[in-house]
């Protein structure tokens, strides 16, 4: 690949998204999805050798989603994918990529504050990154976030607009929400409501943490395309800004509905493998802290149980000596890989999960069965047998 000839078509990438005057916007900070070898195959492998020979790097601080391989992990999955993922993130490297492997980028590898323009794929991510931080950047694609990242500067369209983060509908949800998964169904019911809308939320009866708004956040970004929810009493500068007219009250019976497309009764546990999974998005030293404390009084969980998280979050974890714990309990923990994890696609076993996002995809492209349980549901159900 020749470099000047690489770094024209990024820049026609960029231009054919805001035609005329004004058409970009400098950024500080990248991240990249569509790096995994299950999503990309050899096509994208092959692009991507030939991009880290090209010479060209990385203008601004760039990280990466997470792969389909745990290094430290390998034995279920086929060896072709372990090295066809391993050269990926070599020639990322080379570009200038940070090694990050993870879908909460935010936390560690590439923090970020209020106001800063950033181009970010990963939906859950930047769902994140505008809603929580107050950070803009457009949903990006795989291939924009990586034109962005090696020219230092994105189109200016979206949410980098005069008013582009105007919320242009209302939920309203007078219920309950008791758990996460409540959450990641509110989040994924809006999404499909709006499509390219941004909302503005507003919960009768707020209890969630911010791991809830997380998982309503992923779910969100599972079935919508706009880049940020404005959620009241949360997003910074919500006070501020115009509230839409046009409302939409949700109940319970919406969140029913989500259900039933995502979540279908657990066979027995003997009957079936079953496999417990979560960390979608990648769970922080937080929420690993909160399984742990869940499974205080469980000696032995009676299914498997799969944590995904990001190296940072297990270093931390690992060091507070909760990973061994974690472990003696049965419960596996991979860093570097997301829950479209190598060996699950092969398993066919039947997923249980508190993530409406990964139900969403464990169905749709590996085909699998999933139901859907709050951390603390499935250690009732599955603690102690
Ligand atoms: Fe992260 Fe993979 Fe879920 S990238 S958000 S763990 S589908």
């Amino acid at each position: 690949m020749n470099k000047r000839v690489t770094k024209r078509i990024f820049k026609k990438i960029l231009e054919a998204m805001q035609p005329g005057r004004k058409r970009y916007i400098k950024i500080s900070s990248a991240h990249l999805s569509g790096i995994s070898y299950l999503n990309i195959g050899d096509a994208g492998l092959e692009f991507l050798e030939d991009l880290g020979r090209s010479g060209l790097k990385f203008k601004v601080r760039t990280t990466i989603n997470p792969g389909c391989v745990d290094y430290d992990s390998t034995v279920e999955c086929d060896p072709e994918v372990v090295e066809k993922q391993r050269r990926i993130i070599r020639s990322l490297k080379n570009i200038g990529a940070i090694e990050s492997l993870t879908c909460m980028p935010y936390l560690f590898d590439n923090p970020l504050r209020k106001n800063q323009k950033i181009a970010w794929a990963e939906s859950s991510a930047v769902l994140y990154a505008n809603s929580i931080i107050g950070a803009s950047t457009n949903k990006e694609g795989s291939l924009t976030a990586l034109a962005s990242a090696i020219l230092g500067y994105t189109a200016r369209t979206g949410i980098h607009l005069r008013n582009g983060k105007k919320p242009r509908i209302l939920f309203q949800y007078n219920g309950e929400l008791k758990d996460e998964v409540d959450y990641g169904l509110l989040g994924y019911v809006m999404g499909v409501k709006a499509g390219a809308e941004i909302p503005y939320l507003r919960l009768k009866k707020p209890v969630g943490n911010i791991l809830c708004y997380k998982q309503l956040l992923a779910g969100f970004g599972t079935s919508g395309a706009a880049p940020m929810v404005w959620i009241e009493n949360l997003t910074p500068g919500f006070s501020r800004v115009k509230k839409p007219v046009r409302k939409i009250i949700l109940d319970r019976t919406t969140l029913e509905e989500g259900r039933r497309i995502l979540s279908e009764e657990a066979p027995p546990f003997h009957s079936k493998r079953l496999v417990f999974v979560t960390g979608c998005p990648h769970m922080s030293p937080e929420e690993i802290k909160i399984f742990h404390e869940t499974l205080r009084s469980v000696d032995r969980l009676s299914v498997e149980a799969w944590v995904f998280t990001s190296r940072s979050a297990y270093l931390e974890s690992f060091q507070k000596g909760l990973l061994a714990e974690l472990s003696e309990k049965g419960v596996r923990v991979f860093k570097d890989s997301c829950v479209m994890y190598c060996s699950l696609k092969k398993d066919g076993a039947h997923v249980i999960t508190n993530s409406v996002k990964a139900a969403y995809y464990l169905r749709g492209s590996f085909r699998l069965k999933t139901t859907l349980k709050s951390l603390k549901e499935f250690v009732e159900e599955y603690g102690g047998r």
